[in-house]
């Protein structure tokens, strides 16, 4: 089983989409293991899109994801940061296939609904960055052998 990093952005906040964003990834199979509603601070939204700093869109990003509160999450299924990603749909909303979160529900790159980890090693890092390692819930699913075989 593999861990991710999921937030749900400003955007999804403000336009009312977590509860359904949430649902889709239950009705997947996958298994929450961790869940805030916060504010990301300047220093950590630095952190967090660290990869990005010298990119000419860093300073709207760093100013997008501190304007108002997120959904941080860490998911817990098989495959699931590829998963994500693909559930996610692609960074610009109008590439994103129907039926994915940035197909249905976005359409500017900026507002793209989500962020979700893109690899092993940044599923680590954000989730570290995110959580304590108290703040992460193992716990047993009951409906997993009708999930897994
Ligand atoms: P994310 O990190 O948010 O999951 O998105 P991603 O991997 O699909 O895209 P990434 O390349 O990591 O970019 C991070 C976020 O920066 C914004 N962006 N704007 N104006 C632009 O050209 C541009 N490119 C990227 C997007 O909001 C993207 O999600
Ligand atoms: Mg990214």
């Amino acid at each position: 089983m593999q861990r991710t990093f999921l937030a749900i952005k400003p955007d999804g906040v403000q336009r009312g989409l977590i509860g359904k964003i949430i649902s889709n990834l239950e009705e997947k199979g996958f298994k929450l293991v961790g869940m805030k509603f916060m504010k990301v601070s300047n220093e950590l939204a630095q952190k967090h899109y660290g990869e990005h700093k010298d990119k000419p869109f860093f300073n709207g990003l760093v100013s997008f994801i501190t304007s108002g509160p997120i959904v941080a999450m860490v998911w817990e299924g098989k495959n699931i940061i590829s998963a994500m990603r693909k559930i996610m749909g692609k960074t610009n909303p109008l590439d994103a296939d129907v039926g994915t979160i940035r197909g249905n529900f976005a359409v500017d790159i900026g507002r793209n609904i989500v962020h979700g980890s893109d690899g092993e090693e940044s599923a680590k890092r954000e989730i570290s960055l995110f959580f304590k390692e108290e703040e992460l819930v193992s716990w047993n699913q009951d409906i997993q052998k009708w999930i897994y075989e």
